[in-house]
C-alpha cells in the first residue's frame, strides 16, 4: 500500500542507503511488558456499550441523511422529481447535483501522501453517473425513517450511455500493463519462457479469484457539523490524518479547519477510509445548517464502498527433476474502473518469494464501469498466494516430492528481484515447527486415501507473505504530568485503532521504553488534531508508532537532564548514555546514578514536561527486503455425497519478527485466517453484467464464514526480532489471510483428487 508513496518521499538512490539499525535496547523485555498478554485497554467499554461508534456520536440539533443510489452503470440524470419527497413528513432538505455547494475532487489516493479519494470524480456537481450504485440523492429528515421514506419517495429518469460491465467485452476492449502506487506492476529476470520450454518438469494452469466486497460488522458512518467554517467530523476511519486533509481539499479549507475524530472502529480491512458518503454528509450540513448523521446500510455499502476486484492469474513453474525451480511466470488480468487507479496487485508476494533464475511477473488491467477498487486486506498477496501456492502444490504432485520440502528446497539466500538481503526470514523455521505441532508427517501423499465414512479427509500446506512497511509522517508527542511523586504519561499519535488493540500495543510500548507501569500511561489517537499523520495500512502502523515513541523519548531524556541540572546524579550525561527504568532516568551502565522524573520536575518547579517529535526516516528497508511470512497447515472433510466441505483444523506458523503483545497478535492471526476461509469458500461478489448491478448486497448473499464454519485455529510464531526493524517487529494485520485460500484447496486435492482453481470452492465444484 505504502511502498509507491514512500518512493516519492524518498528517492531509492544508493547513497541515501544507510545500514540498518539495531532494534532499540530499551524497547526488549527489561520491563516485562514487550511479550506479555495484554487485553485491549477499550476492551470493557466496547463490551459494555460505553464505546461510542461514529453512528452513536451525537450532535444537538442532529439530522439524519439517506441516500439514493444511481440504477445505471453510466450515462446522465435525465430528471430528478424531487416534490413528493420535499413534502414527506420530517424531511427539510433534498440534496442532488442541481443544489449541492461547489465543491473541489478529491485528491486521490497515491497522488499526494496525504490524499486519500477513492477516484477522481467531482461528487454531486454534474448529472454523470459513472457507476451502478452512485449516489444520486440526498435526503436530510428529523429521523432517519423520515429519511429512508423520502428517498422511496425521489423519482429519478436516467439517460443511459453505452458501459462496459461484463468481463469477456472489457477484455475484447483492450488491457494495459498496470501501474501500483505509480510503479508499474512488471518484472523481468531472465528469459522465463524459454527455461519455463525447457524444463524437466513444469506446470501452467491458470487461476482465478472473484470480486470481494467489504465487510467489516461495523458499516460506514459519520457524524459532523459545521462550527463556523471548521468542519467537525466524528468519523470511522483508518487514516484519520489523511481524511480531514482530503476533506479539507474538497471543501478549500485550511488543514486546520478540519477535526476529525475517530476513536472507535468496528472493523476496517481497507474500507474505512474516505468514500462519498462523508463528502455529501458535510455538504448537506452546511447547506440545511444543520449536523448530520450519515450511516450507510449494508446495501449502502455495497453501492459506494469499493471492494477487492476480481483477477485471471495464470502460473507456470519449470523445475528440474529434483525440484529446483528454473522458471516462474506469474501473470494476468485485473480488472479497474476509468476513475481510479487500484489494480490488485497479485504479483507483489511473488517477487520475493522464491530462488528461481529465470522470473516473468506482470499485471494488466481492463476497464470496466464499475464502482472504484479498493485496498481489501492484504491487497495483491491474499490472492496472489492463492494462484502461486497452489501452482507449488501442483508441481510437488508431479514431482513427487513433500509440498513443505519442496518449499525449503527452493528457499532463496536473497531477493530474488531486488538482490537485496532479506533483513529477517526464518521460513523454515517456521515450516519446521509448525509441520510437527500439526502432525504434517500423518499426511498420505496420494489424493482419497483417507475417509471417515462419507468423509473424505485431506491435508494441505501453503506459505503466506506480506511485506514489512514503515510509512515517513508519523510523530509521538509525550507528556509527563507530576502528582506529588507520582509521574504519568500521556502518549499521543496521530493513528488510527481499528479494534486491532494498536492503542494497547503503544501504550506497552511506550510504557517499556518509558519505564512505567502500564497503567500510568494513557494513549491518544484518532484526533486529526494530533501531530503527525500515521495511517492504519500496509500493515505499517504498529512500526511506525514505534520509531516515532523512540525518537519522542529520545527528546525526553534530553528535556529531562537539561532540567536535571548540574545537581542531579545525572549530571554531565547525555541522552545517549541513559535510560527510563522505575519511574526515574538511570545510567545505562551504571544505574545507581538515577534520579525519579518526579524529583527532577520538582526540583525544576515544574508540573509537566511535554516534547514532540517525529520518527527516524524508513531508511531499513531501502537496504534489506522486508517481510513477514507464515507456514500455514489445513485439514478438510469434503462430504463425499454432498460435496460439503468442512474445515476441521488449522495452524498458522508466523515468523513476522518479534511479537509485541501475544493476545492482540493470536487474535491478528487467527482473524485473518478466517477471512482467508471466507476467501476460500464462500466469498464472492455477483455482478449483474448486463448493468453492473451487485446482485448480493447484503450478508443474507454474500457468505462470510460464521462460527460453525471455523474450527479451532492454533497459532504459532517464531518470535525472532528482526535486526532491522525499529522495535524489531512487524506489522501483522495482513499477513494471516495470505496463503489460507491456497492451503485449503491443496487440502481439498489431498482429500478427493480435484484440484478446483477458481475460487471460492463451492460444494458444486466438488460433484
Ligand atoms: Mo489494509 S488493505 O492496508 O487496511
Amino acid at each position: 500500500l505504502v511502498m509507491g508513496t514512500l518512493q516519492k518521499v524518498v528517492p531509492l538512490a544508493p547513497d541515501r542507503w544507510m545500514p540498518g539499525g539495531t532494534p532499540d535496547p530499551l524497547i526488549a523485555r527489561k520491563h516485562g511488558l514487550i511479550g506479555k498478554p495484554v487485553s485491549r485497554l477499550d476492551g470493557n467499554l466496547k463490551v459494555t456499550g460505553g464505546a461510542a461508534f461514529a453512528a452513536e456520536h451525537r450532535f444537538d440539533g442532529m439530522v439524519y441523511a439517506a441516500l439514493a443510489y444511481s440504477t445505471i452503470a453510466r450515462g446522465r440524470i435525465a430528471a430528478i422529481d424531487t416534490q413528493a419527497a420535499e413534502a414527506a413528513p420530517g424531511v427539510l432538505l433534498v440534496m442532488t447535483h442541481r443544489n449541492a455547494p461547489h465543491m473541489a475532487k478529491a485528491p486521490m489516493f497515491g497522488s499526494s501522501p496525504s490524499a486519500v479519494g477513492p477516484h477522481d470524480l467531482a461528487i454531486f456537481q454534474d448529472d454523470r453517473i459513472h457507476w451502478n450504485g452512485q449516489p444520486v440523492a440526498c435526503v436530510l429528515a428529523e429521523t432517519q425513517q423520515q429519511a429512508d421514506h423520502a428517498v422511496a419517495l425521489l423519482d429519478v429518469t436516467y439517460a443511459a450511455a453505452p458501459s462496459t460491465t461484463d468481463l469477456a467485452t472489457a477484455k475484447a476492449n483492450g488491457t494495459e500493463q498496470a501501474l501500483f502506487m505509480g510503479q508499474p506492476l512488471r518484472n523481468a529476470i531472465g528469459d522465463a519462457e524459454g527455461a519455463l520450454a525447457k524444463a524437466a518438469h513444469r506446470v501452467d494452469q491458470r487461476y482465478r479469484t472473484p470480486r470481494h466486497n467489504h465487510n467489516p460488522i461495523e458499516p460506514h458512518a459519520a457524524t459532523l457539523k459545521w462550527d463556523g467554517d471548521r468542519l467537525i467530523i466524528r468519523d470511522a476511519s483508518q487514516m484519520v490524518t489523511q481524511q480531514a486533509q482530503t476533506m479539507a481539499d474538497v471543501f478549500g479549507l485550511k488543514p486546520d479547519q478540519v477535526r476529525l475524530t475517530s476513536p472507535y472502529v468496528g472493523g476496517g480491512f481497507g474500507c474505512k477510509g474516505l468514500w462519498d458518503h462523508q463528502v455529501i454528509a458535510a455538504a448537506a450540513a452546511r447547506l440545511s445548517g444543520r449536523p448530520v448523521r450519515i450511516a450507510l446500510s449494508r446495501e449502502g455499502m455495497y453501492r459506494t464502498v469499493g471492494g477487492r476486484t476480481l483477477t485471471e492469474q495464470r502460473v507456470a513453474i519449470g523445475a528440474s527433476a529434483d525440484g529446483r525451480f528454473e522458471a516462474l511466470v506469474h501473470t494476468g488480468l485485473s480488472v479497474m474502473t476509468p476513475h481510479n487507479a487500484m489494480p490488485e496487485p497479485f504479483i507483489l508476494g511473488t517477487r520475493s518469494a522464491y530462488a528461481v533464475p529465470n522470473l516473468l511477473l506482470q499485471v494488466d488491467v481492463a476497464r470496466m464501469n464499475m464502482i472504484a477498487n479498493t485496498f481489501m486486506r492484504a491487497p495483491g498477496e491474499a490472492v496472489g498466494t492463492f494462484a502461486l501456492e497452489s501452482a507449488i502444490d501442483e508441481l510437488a504432485v508431479d514431482l513427487g516430492i513433500d509440498p513443505v520440502e519442496l518449499r525449503i528446497r527452493n528457499e532463496p539466500d536473497k531477493d530474488p528481484t531486488s538482490g537485496l538481503p532479506f533483513s529477517s526470514r526464518h521460513i523454515v523455521q517456521a515450516w519446521r515447527d509448525g509441520a510437527q505441532r500439526f502432525g504434517w508427517d500423518a499426511r498420505p501423499a496420494a489424493p482419497g486415501a483417507r475417509s471417515e465414512g462419507e468423509w473424505q479427509i485431506g491435508m494441505g500446506c501453503a506459505t503466506g507473505t506480506y511485506p514489512y512497511y514503515r510509512m515517513p509522517g508519523a510523530k509521538a508527542r509525550i507528556t509527563l504530568r507530576r502528582a506529588g511523586d507520582e509521574i504519568y504519561a500521556k502518549v499521543e499519535v496521530a493513528a488510527a485503532e481499528m479494534g486491532m488493540g494498536t492503542a494497547t500495543t503503544t501504550a506497552i510500548v511506550a510504557a517499556e521504553r518509558l519505564g512505567l507501569p502500564l497503567d500510568h500511561v494513557e494513549v491518544g489517537y484518532g484526533d486529526s488534531d494530533i501531530p503527525g499523520a500515521i495511517m492504519a495500512g500496509g500493515s505499517q502502523q504498529t512500526a511506525a508508532i514505534g520509531a516515532a515513541v523512540m525518537s519522542a523519548h529520545a527528546e525526553l531524556v534530553t528535556t529531562l537532564l537539561k532540567l536535571a541540572g548540574n545537581d542531579s546524579p545525572l549530571a554531565g550525561l547525555s541522552a545517549d548514555e541513559v535510560g527510563s527504568d522505575g519511574g526515574a532516568l538511570a545510567k545505562l551502565d551504571d544505574p545507581t546514578r538515577r534520579e525519579r522524573y518526579a524529583s527532577i520536575l520538582a526540583r525544576a518547579q515544574r508540573d509537566s514536561v511535554s516534547v514532540t517529535k517525529a520518527g527516524s526516516m524508513p531508511f531499513e528497508f531501502m537496504h534489506w527486503s522486508m517481510h513477514s511470512h507464515s507456514a500455514l497447515f489445513c485439514e478438510v472433510g469434503v462430504n463425499r455425497v454432498t460435496g460439503e466441505i468442512r474445515i476441521r483444523r488449522f495452524l498458522g506458523s508466523f515468523d513476522c519478527g518479534r511479537i509485541l503483545n501475544p493476545r492482540t497478535a493470536a487474535s491478528q492471526f487467527r482473524g485473518g485466517i478466517v477471512m482467508g476461509l471466507g476467501m476460500a469458500l464462500m466469498e464472492e461478489t455477483h455482478f449483474d453484467e448486463r448493468n453492473g448491478r451487485i446482485m448480493n448486497p447484503s450478508l443474507a448473499e454474500y457468505h462470510v464464514p460464521v462460527h460453525l464454519d471455523v474450527p479451532e485455529i492454533d497459532v504459532i510464531w517464531t518470535d525472532i526480532p528482526d535486526p532491522h526493524a525499529p522495535m524489531g517487529a512487524h506489522g501483522i494485520g495482513e499477513i494471516g489471510i495470505t496463503g489460507v485460500a491456497a492451503a485449503v484447496a491443496n487440502a481439498v486435492y489431498n482429500a478427493t483428487g480435484t484440484r478446483v482453481r477458481d475460487l471460492p470452492i463451492t460444494l458444486d465444484r466438488l460433484l
